[in-house]
């Protein structure tokens, strides 16, 4: 007798320990970001959470914030360390403070294309700016393209001359500002979210950006020349409070490892073709008048902006910098 009501108990108790656990809440991850939905990043995140849902049902629910409604600039590094947010995806200019060599991606001139960049970011000295945070608190997951950088102003850039006494916004970085301190303009750190009304009231005359942060922000709207220097890139580094991802159950992580490689995949795939788009959308809008550089005009800027790499040379590294130009093939 007894045994039969103790095996009686014993399956009543695994059903109800079972039934708690599948009504268990789902993990809750927090994906803030500073750009529009219609961008690489803003996509990236999108396909992160689609495909987290779809892979765990019921096991994680992925939250993403766009454009700065949660965190923007300048609070959304110190949420992650909180654990007010669990993925960010900040520009690799926006990592000074946490890791100098990172600051590689921000040097003028020094990747010739994206293509450059991606060879650097797959090979081991890339690899190795992902882990370079750990101490910090702070993991890297994945590396994510956006595309090269263009300037703009409300006067045609054509020469580093025509910069001289502008007010450029720049992201939160030491090596844009001596990059456009370089051509005797006058650069203003401010946050993404700033930038199209910095320019409608005339704080900034002119800032930098990829075609897709230009047109999905309307920058464009405001900025009468765009000129297509591709004189710098914008990318991502895809980061994780480190204590929450390692906690995280190990089958979780590791799916979620293995769609943040696909997702990486596909938001590189697709963000060339994202930034063609938006240059058309802008060409055809008629504000904004795109400026092509002779070889003669960009060899100038690449000329008068180089000299930035010496001044931050012991900060990223002699070696890093022979290897990224070594991407260039
Ligand atoms: C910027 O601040 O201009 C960029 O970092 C925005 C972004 O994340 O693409």
């Amino acid at each position: 007798m007894f045994k039969k009501t103790a095996k009686a108990l014993a399956y009543a108790l695994s059903i109800s320990v079972a039934s708690f656990v599948q009504a268990a809440d789902p993990i809750v991850i927090k994906f803030s970001h500073v750009v529009a939905e219609n961008t690489p990043k803003g996509q990236g995140a999108l396909l992160f959470k689609k495909l987290a849902e779809e892979r765990l049902p019921g096991k994680v629910s992925v939250e993403v914030y766009p454009n700065s409604s949660l965190f923007g600039d300048g609070k959304e590094m110190e949420a992650l360390l909180l654990g007010d947010v669990h993925l960010l995806a900040p520009s690799l200019a926006k990592f000074e403070h946490y890791a100098k060599p990172i600051q590689i991606f921000d040097l003028p001139f020094l990747f010739d294309s994206l293509e450059a960049v991606d060879r650097f970011q797959q090979g081991p000295h890339g690899q190795a700016l992902l882990k370079s945070m750990e101490s910090k608190n702070i993991l890297g997951l994945a590396y994510w393209h956006n595309g090269m950088r263009q300037m703009s102003a409300n006067k045609p850039l054509r020469e580093p001359k025509d910069a001289r006494g502008l007010k450029f916004r720049v992201q939160a970085s030491q090596v844009l500002e001596e990059q456009f301190k370089a051509v005797r303009a006058n650069p203003r750190k401010m946050s993404f979210a700033e930038v199209y009304q910095g320019l409608q009231t005339g704080v900034v005359n002119g800032t930098e950006n990829t075609w897709s942060n230009y047109e999905s922000q309307k920058v464009h709207e405001v900025q009468k020349y765009i000129t297509e220097s591709d004189h710098g890139v914008i990318d991502y580094m895809v980061i994780a409070n480190a204590k929450f991802w390692s906690g995280l159950p190990s089958d979780i992580r590791q799916e979620l490892d293995r769609i943040m490689v696909e997702v990486a995949v596909a938001v590189n795939e697709q963000a060339a073709a994202l930034n063609r788009e938006a240059k058309a959308t802008i060409a055809a809008a008629g504000t904004t008048e795109i400026i092509t550089l002779t070889p003669q005009q960009r060899a100038q800027w690449r000329e008068a902006m180089q000299p930035v790499w010496k001044k931050f040379e012991n900060d990223i590294g002699a070696d890093l910098i022979k290897a990224a130009e070594a991407s260039n093939r």
